[in-house]
Parts: C-alpha cells; sequence; structure tokens
C-alpha cells in the first residue's frame, strides 16, 4: 500500500506502475462508462484522483458508492501534465471495504464550524480539521524538539495532585465518595481522611510546583500535559481541560524566562511553516487571510516589552474602546490584552512586574514591594498565550507571601524544601498549548483545535 503523501513526495519514481493506495471517497462522479473518485488517505493534504471505466469487474457497486465509503484500489499511476491535479490513478480493481450511507452528514460543501462542533467523531474527516489537528501533531512534536535540542529533560508532572498552583480555587476535585453517603467530620465537612488518598485532592491546574522540584536538580526541565480548570467561564479561549507546557529553569531570572519564551514560539511559528505547507496555505485562503503575513513577521521581528504600569498608562488613554475599565491594580481583560497586542504594538508583546495582588503566591517580589517579576506575552487574536515568572527563591519571603494569600502552609513543606536547600534564582512559564494551536492556525474559537473539547456544559463523547 502506498501512502498519497509518498505519491505526491516522489511521483515519477511511481509513473506508469501499478500501486496499491487505499482511503475514503471524498467525492465521486460518474458518467455512463467512466467515472471519477477523489480519495483522502489521512496522510495528505491534498487527495488523489481515481479514474475507473466500465472494465471493473464491480462497476455497478462502485458507481452506487457514496462520500465517506472505505476503499483499496489497486491500478496505473499516470501522470496527467497541464491537467488540474499532476496524476491521477487509472483503476483496475476497487475492493469496497466499507460503504457510508447516504445520510452521511459530511458531504462536499462547506459547514460551518459551529454545525462541525456538533459532530466531533467526524469532523476530522474535513479539510478544516485536517489542517488544525495535522498542525497540532506538528506543534507537539516542534516544542518536544524545541527543548531536547536545548538539554531541557522532560517531567512527568502529576495530574491528581493536594495543591492549588495557581491559588484561584478553580479545581475539579477527585473523590470516591458516593455522593450519598459523604462521611462527615466533627464540624460536619467532608471527613476527606476516610477517602482514597486520605486527604482532599483535586485534578491539576499546572504542573508547575512538581517541575520547580525537578528544576532544581536537573536545572533545566519541561513539562506537557494535560491541566484541568472549573473556570465557569464560557469564552472562545478557555477550556476545562487543556494542556500546558511548563518549563522550568534554575540559574534564571526573567530576562532569561522571557528569552526561551520568544525562541520557542518562534521556533514552533517556523517548524509548521515548514512542515505543512499545503495546510498554512488552506488556512490562509479559508480560514484567516493575514495568517501568513503575521507569523512570517513574528518570526522575523523582535517582541515587544512594556511593564504593567506602563501598559496601564498606554490603555488608559484608549479608555472609551473598553467595557471594563483600566485602572492600575486591575487585571487585564481580554479586550486590553489584544488591544495592546493588536492596535498598540501590532506584534507578540510581553507584559511584565504585574502587581503582586493580581499574581499567584510564588512570584518573586520586586524592589518596589509592591509587584512581582511576571510576564504575560500577548499575541494578536487571542490575547495571553504565556503566563510566567521568576518564582520567590527567599524562603522568608515565600512563607511571608502564602500567608498573606491564605495558604495552608502544611501541604507546602516540599515546595519550601527547595528553598531550604540549594535554593537559587529560578523562572519559568506556562505556554497554553491550545491558545498556541489558535495563534498557528487562526482559528478563533478553542473548542475547535482540540480534537474532543471540554468546555461549561460540554463534555460529549
Ligand atoms: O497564566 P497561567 O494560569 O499560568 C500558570 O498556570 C503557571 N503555573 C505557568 C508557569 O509559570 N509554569 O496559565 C498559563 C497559560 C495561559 O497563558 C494560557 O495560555 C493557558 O495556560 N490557559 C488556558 N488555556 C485554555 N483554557 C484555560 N482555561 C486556560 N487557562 C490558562
Ligand atoms: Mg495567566
Amino acid at each position: 500500500m502506498i501512502h498519497i503523501k509518498e505519491l505526491f513526495q516522489h511521483a515519477e519514481q511511481y509513473y506508469d506502475q501499478t500501486i496499491q493506495v487505499c482511503g475514503w471517497i471524498r467525492s465521486i462522479r460518474d458518467s455512463k462508462n467512466f467515472g471519477f473518485i477523489v480519495i483522502n488517505d489521512g496522510t495528505f493534504f491534498q487527495p488523489l484522483q481515481i479514474v475507473y471505466d466500465n472494465t471493473l469487474d464491480n462497476l455497478e457497486q462502485i458507481r452506487h458508492l457514496n462520500v465517506g465509503a472505505s476503499l483499496i484500489i489497486s491500478g496505473r499511476f499516470i501522470a496527467t501534465p497541464g491537467a488540474k491535479q499532476p496524476f491521477e490513478l487509472h483503476a483496475g480493481r476497487i475492493t469496497i471495504e466499507g460503504t457510508s450511507s447516504p445520510d452521511y452528514p459530511l458531504q462536499k460543501k462547506r459547514h460551518s464550524l459551529e454545525y462541525l462542533r456538533t459532530i466531533p467523531h467526524l469532523r476530522p474527516r474535513t479539510n478544516t480539521f485536517q489542517a488544525v489537528f495535522r498542525i497540532r501533531s506538528l506543534a507537539a512534536y516542534a516544542i518536544h524538539k524545541f527543548f531536547q535540542e536545548n538539554d531541557f529533560v522532560y517531567v512527568h508532572t502529576p495530574l491528581i495532585t493536594a495543591n492549588d498552583c495557581e491559588g484561584a480555587g478553580e479545581m475539579f476535585h477527585v473523590t470516591t465518595f458516593d455522593l450519598d453517603h459523604v462521611p462527615e467530620n466533627d464540624q460536619g465537612r467532608p471527613d476527606y481522611s476516610q477517602d482514597f488518598f486520605g486527604k482532599e485532592t483535586n485534578l491539576t491546574v499546572s504542573g508547575q510546583l512538581n517541575g520547580e522540584t525537578y528544576a532544581m536538580a536537573f536545572q533545566n526541565i519541561y513539562t506537557f500535559g494535560p491541566t484541568f480548570r472549573a473556570e465557569n467561564s464560557n469564552t472562545a479561549r478557555h477550556a476545562a481541560e487543556f494542556w500546558m507546557i511548563e518549563p522550568e529553569m534554575a540559574f534564571a531570572d526573567l530576562k532569561d524566562d522571557m528569552t526561551v519564551a520568544e525562541n520557542m514560539l518562534k521556533y514552533i511559528i517556523q517548524y509548521v511553516l515548514d512542515h505543512a505547507p499545503e495546510e498554512m496555505t488552506f488556512l490562509n485562503q479559508y480560514i484567516d487571510k493575514e495568517l501568513l503575513n503575521r507569523l512570517h513577521h513574528v518570526v522575523n521581528s523582535d517582541f515587544a516589552h512594556v511593564t504593567y504600569t506602563e501598559a496601564i498608562e498606554l490603555l488608559k488613554k484608549h479608555q472609551e474602546q473598553f467595557t471594563y475599565p483600566v485602572e492600575w491594580g486591575c487585571d487585564l481583560q481580554t479586550e486590553h490584552e489584544r488591544y495592546l497586542t493588536e492596535q498598540i504594538f501590532q506584534r507578540p508583546v510581553f507584559v511584565t512586574d504585574y502587581p503582586k495582588e493580581i499574581k499567584a503566591f510564588y512570584m518573586k517580589l520586586n524592589p518596589d514591594g509592591k509587584t512581582v517579576a511576571a510576564m504575560d506575552c500577548l499575541v494578536p487574536g487571542i490575547g495571553e498565550i504565556i503566563g510566567g515568572s521568576q518564582r520567590e527563591e527567599n524562603l522568608e519571603l515565600l512563607i511571608q507571601r502564602m500567608e498573606e494569600t491564605g495558604m495552608n502552609t502544611e501541604n507546602y513543606d516540599f515546595y519550601l524544601d527547595l528553598r531550604k536547600y540549594g535554593s537559587t534564582r529560578h523562572a519559568g512559564f506556562g505556554l497554553g498549548f491550545e491558545r498556541c494551536v489558535m495563534y498557528l492556525t487562526g482559528i478563533s474559537n478553542i473548542r475547535d483545535v482540540i480534537p474532543f473539547p471540554r468546555t461549561t456544559g460540554n463534555c460529549e463523547y
């Protein structure tokens, strides 16, 4: 069996030879004594045209096939100079592996992304989702390649945990309790000491705290795995289950952190441009006409840098543009983030040094006592794609910060140990993988870059 990708890449090696291919029917057009079938085998973005005629012994069955049927075809591979497609396969024999019923939802026409969301098990068969999910796969590979080439160790952090890294309380609880029979303690609260792990546990919101422990042994590490947030926000960029890449670097500060983040993003973009030219051209044509221009521009220019305080001053001048008012101390909303990156800087921008009140407990306090060494990377079309920081390496300051934010330091002994035994400056960040795929593809809804998205009120299949 020869892959269609192989035919497109080394066509001349197969001309006038008898070959066998397989695939699913994208379209079928039958005339009296001959017909055309376009098939896609999933290995390449472009389909292959099959030509058949009345010498087929199962002609009657073939001409009544529907879109979606699966076939194995053997025949002669012919160059067709001057035609729309460079070659075609003249079928000698067509074996029907599986027919497709006439109510197959993916007929040869454009379907809306909203409609395709209702059939997540079938949508990978469309051009748009062939492009998106090929790019998702390539981007994941590029990320591993980038970190492995730079000697980062890939660490698998746990999915079930007892900590809440971001302190936002947006956790999915993990319990074996039967909801009708929850054992209670003296205060009438659930008694988790009787639960599977003997304590209250949840799905991880971030692998960072565990990641830091390995950075303190390997210097440079990264995680790449699923994370979960019970954020009750029904937006185009929030999912309840998403993947995150979290590098952590010992002996590194915020500047080093941003350098790695910028190099990584450029590397991923370049890798996808180089390895999925057909898919990228398609997305540029049908999803976002500025996609290729924008991405080429990003790999060839430096990201902008602005402090949170400066950003607030800039945004205040355009207060009338926003639904949410801007003032020092407020968390930046998506509309503010997008205005900064799309209107003011017109390229990716790092916003640094946020007020400590709106950031997590582990971030390093700046000398001003008010802000922390944080950075968010904002990109056009999306807003925040990366959140990171230099970490507080000083034991006393960290404990003070945990107490200020009302955390129970007992659960975090392991984390405090890192500051007791060989503490050093260190920094890291989290790249939201789905937001990265949105950025690479121009797709504007996170539900369309995850095979089976989990969002508020939606857990299909
Ligand atoms: O900014 P966040 O919350 O940072 C952290 O979790 C840190 N522990 C990372 C670190 O320093 N190691 O999340 C990081 C990124 C965001 O910038 C965003 O791209 C993505 O994760 N993200 C989400 N993506 C999809 N759906 C959600 N609900 C997301 N929440 C965060
Ligand atoms: Mg963030």
